[in-house]
C-alpha cells in the first residue's frame, strides 16, 4: 500500500511477499530509519541502535550488541541472575496467594530487575520505602513507559517538516522532559562505574554491560568514537527493549490461556511430565516443552508487542515486486494483519498453539509470515534475551500456579481489546488470582 503522511512517502507492507522483498532482497537499501522526532531527542540524537541511520556508528554499534552483549557465552553467564530474580518473582506472587493481583505488574518488576542486572550490575531503583535509590520501582517504570509511548506516537512534525516548531501535539516537549530524567539517572548510574573502574585500576574486570560500554569508550582503536551520550543511548536501548515488550507478551499468553482452560490442562500436562512437580523449571529443559514453545508462538503471531516493525528507510530508489520505491520513503511492515491474515492461517482470529506443533516455522526472521522479531539487518539483536525470558515465565507461571479470575468476574467478562502504538497493549490489564500447585518449601 502507497500513502503520503504530509510530504513523506510511506509503504506499508502487509504480506509476507513483501515483507521478504524489503526485510531479505533488498535489506541494505531499506536498513535505515527515518529521523523522528522521538529518535532525535529520546535517544541522544540517534546515538543508540535503534534509531541509528545505517552507517559506520550504527554497523559498529550492531557488532558490539551482537559480539560482545549478546553472545551466547555472555548470555550464559547472566543465568544465574535470571533464576535468582525468578525465584524472588514466585516467592512474591506465592505470598499474594489468594488475592487478586494485576498480572502485567509483577512481570514488569521481573524484567526490570533482570534486565537492570544484566546491564547495570544492580537495581538503581527502591523496591520498598526502606530503600533510598535514585528513582523508585513505579518512577522507573513510569519512565519507560513514557519513552515506550513517545517512541510510537505519529508526530505531526516528523511528516510535514514546517509544522515541527509548533509542536502541535506537545510530544517535543515530554521527549526533552524525559530526557532530562533518564539523563540524571544514567550520570548516576556512570559516576558510581567509574568510581570502581578507578577503584580497582588494572585489576578491574567488566561485570556488566554498562562496564563493557565504559570500557570501549575509553578504547582508542574503536573506529568511531564512542562518547558519553552514545553509551547512554546504549544503555536505554538495552533497558527499554528488554522490559516491556516481553511483560506484555506474556500478559497476553495468560489471558488467551486462562480464558481456554483446556489449553492450560494440556500445558500442565506436559509440564508435570517433563519436569515433575519437585523443581522449577530451567533454560535447559526448553526444547523439551514444545507446547509452551507453541503458546508463545501462537501469542507473538495474534498481538506481536510491535503491530509495525520499526520503521526503514529508503537509501536509493528501489523496484520492489514490481513498484518503484522511491530513495527516502518510509516503509513500515504490518505483522499485526500478517499474522491475522487467512489466506496465510487457518481461523487466524482464534488463539490455537496447536498449529504450530511440528510445524517448521521459528520466530528468528527464516519464516516471514512469522516476524515478531523483524528480520535481517534491523532485526531486534536481544531476541535471545527475550525469549528465555518469556519462555521462562511461561513455562513457570503454569507450573508453578492455578489461575484463577477475580470472584466477581467470569471468562466471558474478560475483555481482549487493544490499545496501540508501538507495542501493542492489552487496553485492561489482565486481574488474576494465584494459587500454588507446588510443594511450599519451593517458593521460598
Ligand atoms: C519480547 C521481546 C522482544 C520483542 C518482541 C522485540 C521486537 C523487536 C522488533 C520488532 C524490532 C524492530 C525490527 C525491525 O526494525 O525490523 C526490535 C529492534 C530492537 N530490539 Fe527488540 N524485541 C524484544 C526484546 C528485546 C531485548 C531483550 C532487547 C535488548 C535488551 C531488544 C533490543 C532491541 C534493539 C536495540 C533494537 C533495534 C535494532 C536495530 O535497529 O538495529 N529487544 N525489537
Amino acid at each position: 500500500m502507497y500513502l503520503k503522511f504530509g510530504s513523506t512517502p510511506v509503504v506499508v507492507a502487509s504480506s509476507p511477499e513483501m515483507a521478504k522483498q524489503f526485510l531479505k532482497t533488498h535489506d541494505r537499501i531499506f536498513a535505515s530509519r527515518p529521523s523522528t522526532a522521538a529518535g532525535k531527542y529520546t535517544t541522544y540524537n540517534y546515538q543508540n541502535i535503534t534509531w541509528a541511520p545505517y552507517g559506520s556508528y550504527w554497523i559498529q554499534g550492531r557488532k558490539i550488541y551482537l559480539n560482545e552483549l549478546f553472545s551466547s557465552n555472555r548470555l550464559g553467564s547472566y543465568e544465574y541472575i535470571r533464576v535468582q530474580e525468578l525465584q524472588n518473582f514466585v516467592s512474591r506472587l506465592h505470598l499474594m496467594s489468594g488475592e487478586s493481583i494485576v498480572l502485567k505488574d509483577h512481570l514488569s518488576h521481573m524484567n526490570l530487575s533482570i534486565v537492570s542486572r544484566i546491564v547495570l550490575g544492580r537495581k538503581y531503583f527502591s523496591e520498598s520505602k526502606e530503600e533510598k535509590e535514585i528513582v523508585t520501582l513505579e518512577e522507573f517504570q513510569e519512565m519507560l513507559d513514557e519513552l515506550f509511548l513517545l517512541n510510537g506516537v505519529l508526530n505531526v512534525g516528523d511528516w510535514i517538516p514546517w509544522l515541527r516548531f509548533l509542536d502541535l501535539q506537545g510530544y517535543v516537549k515530554r521527549m526533552k522532559a524525559l530526557c532530562k530524567r533518564f539523563d540524571r539517572f544514567h550520570d548516576h548510574v556512570f559516576e558510581e562505574h567509574r568510581a570502581r573502574m578507578k577503584a580497582e585500576g588494572e585489576g578491574f574486570v567488566v561485570k556488566d554491560m554498562v562496564d563493557l560500554l565504559l570500557k570501549l569508550a575509553d578504547d582508542p582503536n574503536l573506529k568511531v568514537k564512542l562518547d558519553s551520550d552514545g553509551v547512554k543511548g546504549f544503555t536505554q536501548d538495552l533497558i527499554a527493549g528488554g522490559t516491556d515488550t516481553s511483560a506484555r507478551t506474556v500478559e497476553w499468553a495468560m489471558s488467551e490461556l486462562i480464558k481456554q482452560p483446556d489449553l492450560i490442562k494440556k500445558a500442565t500436562d506436559e509440564l508435570d511430565k517433563v519436569i515433575g512437580r519437585e523443581r522449577w523449571v530451567q533454560e535447559i529443559d526448553f526444547p523439551n516443552l514444545p507446547f509452551i514453545d507453541s503458546i508463545l508462538k501462537e501469542t507473538m503471531r495474534l498481538h506481536p508487542v510491535a503491530v509495525f516493525l520499526a520503521p526503514h528507510l529508503a537509501l536509493e530508489d528501489c523496484k520492489v515486486g514490481g513498484y518503484d520505491v522511491v530513495k527516502g520513503t518510509t516503509v513500515f511492515i504490518n505483522t499485526w494483519s500478517i499474522g491475522r491474515d487467512s489466506n496465510i492461517w487457518d481461523d487466524p482470529q482464534t488463539f490455537r498453539p496447536e498449529r504450530f506443533l511440528n510445524k517448521d516455522i521459528d520466530v528468528t526472521g527464516q519464516h516471514f509470515e512469522l516476524l515478531p522479531f523483524g528480520s535481517g539487518r534491523r532485526m531486534c539483536p536481544g531476541y535471545n534475551l527475550g525469549l528465555k525470558m518469556m519462555r521462562s515465565l511461561i513455562g513457570n507461571l503454569l507450573h508453578g500456579f492455578n489461575w484463577n479470575l477475580p470472584k466477581n468476574m467470569k471468562l466471558e467478562d474478560m475483555n481482549m481489546e487493544e490499545t496501540y502504538g508501538l507495542s501493542t497493549h492489552m487496553k485492561f490489564s489482565l486481574l488474576v488470582v494465584p494459587e500454588p500447585r507446588l510443594a511450599t518449601h519451593l517458593y521460598k
